[in-house]
């Protein structure tokens, strides 16, 4: 399929403005042959099924009391990591032996997978607590058979990250009759028929749960309660209008989760790995960071982080944006149209690809002073403002990431807690960062640091 590659925002302005819808992948995966074409977010190619679920998806995951729960679970769960933490690492002994050595992104892949699946869903899982079990003698206190149904999720849920893959980029014809590629198309329908009954017992579950609760009790602020009682009796416009329109089926549900459980847990890790990676070469930066961490905490490193407290984290918020403008782990998306369009002063005919270019709009020195300077400072420049789509780390327009906010909240939030109280270095700062990548982006595959409290 020809496609067009965009490199220069300029030409950004029809495919992200607010009105024009475009599919992302219009041909790669036929009708029906994973069963989620036309529900959920990502592969949703059907305009009327994704207003839908995209109004529905939106109003639960932007709404005000939401970012508190984040906030809460971040401050659970991390110190559910810490835990963990302290005792494979930071012992006086083990740092005497210099055995303080960890994977960064292996733990904030487990942590990340906790905190989405409870945000989404409201369950607790327990990924971290088995990352936990593998690398230490001593087992973590939750129940084995929880933890073991945690390892079977996380483990398909790589598979199926990279099984789709599979299906956007590479021809049917391969996938079905070619022996390596047909494997991996039959573990992907797998994986995926695991995360349907799985997402398909919590849901009816928790309808359970919806109808055994009181009127005057309230209900939990996950996304999955959000989108059962959208247009159903719970919902309070409901009760006042009196009529509704229609609510979420379990299918429409189920990819919804599915979409935030890969795009939750993926890209966040990528990011902060790189956050990490960039700080560590940048001691500057990192005086900085501190500087404003112990400002905003003043020395205390731990009374739990707060709504005020990451309003205030303005640096730490450059430092997301800045890694991510210099090096997006989404290096590209696409848009395609069902009519014909004029994009860069020509005139394209109806479904021509285009893929944009993330990484070369980030770094345009039409629109950037030195862009290949880290310079997180850049953000904070009295009346500093960023040109129309000449940065992109959520994508835009009507397609733009619905997770932006929660994701934004979690990243500064990390920073903050990591080192308000740690100090984290490369075990090797002359390797590049090791990565792996696809067509679309680039993922973190390993980040060995070293930690320790900070004096
Ligand atoms: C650092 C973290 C993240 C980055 C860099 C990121 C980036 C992006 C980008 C570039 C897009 C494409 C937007 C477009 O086509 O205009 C996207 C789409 C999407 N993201 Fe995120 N995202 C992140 C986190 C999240 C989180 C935490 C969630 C879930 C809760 C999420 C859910 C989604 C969904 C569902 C879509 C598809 C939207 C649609 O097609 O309508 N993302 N993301």
């Amino acid at each position: 399929m020809r496609t067009i590659v965009l490199c220069r925002r300029e030409y950004l302005e029809c495919l992200l403005s607010k009105s024009t819808y475009g599919t992302r992948y219009p041909n790669s995966v036929k009708p029906d042959e994973l069963g989620i074409e036309t529900k959920g977010l990502t592969l949703n190619n059907n305009f009327k099924s994704w207003t839908f679920n995209h109004h529905l998806f939106n109003q639960a995951i932007l709404s005000p009391k939401f970012t508190d729960v984040v906030i809460d679970q971040t401050n659970k769960l991390f110190n559910e990591l810490e835990s963990y933490w302290d005792k494979l690492f930071l012992k006086e002994d083990i740092i005497k032996e210099n055995k303080n050595i960890l994977d960064f992104p292996g733990w904030i892949y487990h942590y990340t997978n906790d905190i989405i699946i409870k945000l989404l869903t409201g369950e607790k899982y327990y990924s971290m607590a088995a990352y936990f079990n593998t690398l230490s003698d001593e087992k973590s206190d939750h129940p084995s058979v929880n933890v073991e149904d945690s390892v079977i999720f996380f483990q398909e849920l790589r598979k199926l990250f990279a099984g789709y893959s599979l299906f956007l980029f590479i021809l049917p014809f391969i996938r079905y009759h070619i022996p390596f590629f047909k494997n991996k198309t039959n573990d992907t329908i797998r994986s995926l028929r695991y995360f349907n009954q799985k997402l398909e017992t919590i849901i009816e579950r928790r309808r359970q749960e919806i109808k055994d609760t009181p009127l005057e009790e309230p209900l939990p602020h996950d996304i999955l309660t959000s989108m059962i009682i959208k247009n159903a009796f719970r919902d309070v416009n409901y009760i006042e209008v009196g009529k509704a329109a229609r609510s979420m089926t379990n299918s429409e549900i189920r990819a919804n989760l599915l979409d935030g459980i890969i795009n939750g847990t993926f890209k966040i890790t990528d990011t902060l790995s790189f956050i990490i990676y960039y700080i560590a070469h940048n001691s500057d930066v990192e005086k900085k960071i501190i500087e404003e961490i112990d400002n905003v905490f003043q020395g205390d490193k731990m009374r739990p982080i707060t709504k005020d407290d990451f309003y205030s984290l303005s640096y730490c918020e450059a430092i997301v944006k800045e890694v991510a403008r210099i090096s997006p782990n989404l290096y590209s998306f696409s848009r395609c149209f069902d009519k014909s369009e004029e994009i860069a002063g020509y005139q394209w005919p109806a479904n021509t690809l285009f893929k944009i270019n993330v990484r070369a709009i980030h770094n345009d020195d039409n629109d950037w002073e030195e862009p290949n300077k880290f310079n997180p400072d850049r953000w904070l420049v009295e009346g500093f403002e960023q040109k129309n789509n000449s940065f992109i780390m959520f994508g835009g327009g009507l397609r733009i990431c619905p997770g932006r906010k929660l994701a934004m909240i979690e990243l500064v939030c990390l920073i903050a807690l990591l080192f308000r109280k740690y100090e984290i270095n490369l075990v090797d700062m002359n390797s590049p960062i090791k990565t792996w990548s696809n067509s679309v982006l680039v993922s973190c595959e390993k980040l060995l640091v070293e930690i320790k409290q900070r004096n």
